[in-house]
């Protein structure tokens, strides 16, 4: 398990601000951390039971037939409470690990018995995980706003072995200003990636109009 670093960037002479932006991006991630450590013990009550969360099982949906035959290991990136994890084993049985950087999601999700091992860890930063260790990486609800943006991508991409999948959901609002699109439109013309699949579903059944992009990339650099 790997502790989290609070390290901030030193502020390069050329961008007199960078000490500033890097400030405010640690103090963001401290308020989510601190937001996650409350919300930990209601999570999955209010999520699915009272909105109809459908992020987890539609990255799932997306990803189970397109894993090969055979053993599967798979990195869940955000894995929070154990959704994304649940959901995908209802569709096939894999081996699954979690990373995610609250204590107190990880606890939740240890608790549910059906993970590995967990790695405590900011995916903003290179994964603490060897190159190439997955057959494929799932994610929900992380690429959202205040959370995590298309930085976080080629760590995740690093963890996964050449052929490997990564399955995951951006929602809408945050498709372009994230830095999604441009990111995953970089990876494929610079031959990392090949995009399988990437459709506009509801986010919510209980909510009309919060929708989630559902992407499903293959890693071929
Ligand atoms: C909305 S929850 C999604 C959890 C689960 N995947 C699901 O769909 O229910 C977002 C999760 O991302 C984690 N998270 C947010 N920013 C992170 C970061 N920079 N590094 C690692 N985990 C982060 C939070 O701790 C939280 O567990």
């Amino acid at each position: 398990m790997t502790g989290l670093s609070s390290r901030t960037e030193p502020a390069s002479p050329r961008k007199p601000f960078g000490k500033l932006e890097a400030l405010v991006r640690e103090t963001g991630k401290g308020a989510i951390r601190g937001l996650y450590s409350i919300w930990a013990a209601t999570y999955d009550k209010m999520l699915v039971a009272m909105l109809g969360y459908q992020a987890p099982d539609f990255v799932a949906r997306a990803l189970a037939p397109l894993l090969p035959e055979g053993e599967i290991r798979v990195l869940d990136v955000g894995c929070g409470t154990g959704l994304t994890a649940e959901a995908l084993l209802a569709h096939r049985k894999v081996e699954v690990d979690g990373i995610d950087f609250s204590p107190e999601m990880i606890e939740r999700a240890r608790g549910k018995g059906i993970y590995g091992e967990f790695f405590r860890a900011d995916v903003t930063r290179p994964l603490p995980i060897p190159a190439g260790t997955y057959d494929a990486a799932i994610s929900s609800g992380l690429f959202t706003h205040g959370h995590v943006g298309a930085e976080a991508i080629p760590h995740v991409l690093k963890a996964i072995r050449p052929g490997g999948l990564f399955a995951f959901s951006v929602y809408w609002k945050v498709w372009d200003r994230g830095g999604f699109s441009k990111m995953l439109a970089k990876l494929e013309a610079g031959g990392e990636i090949e995009i399988l699949h990437n459709e506009r579903e509801s986010h919510f059944r209980t909510l009309k109009g919060q929708q989630i992009h559902t992407v499903v990339v293959r890693v071929t650099g």
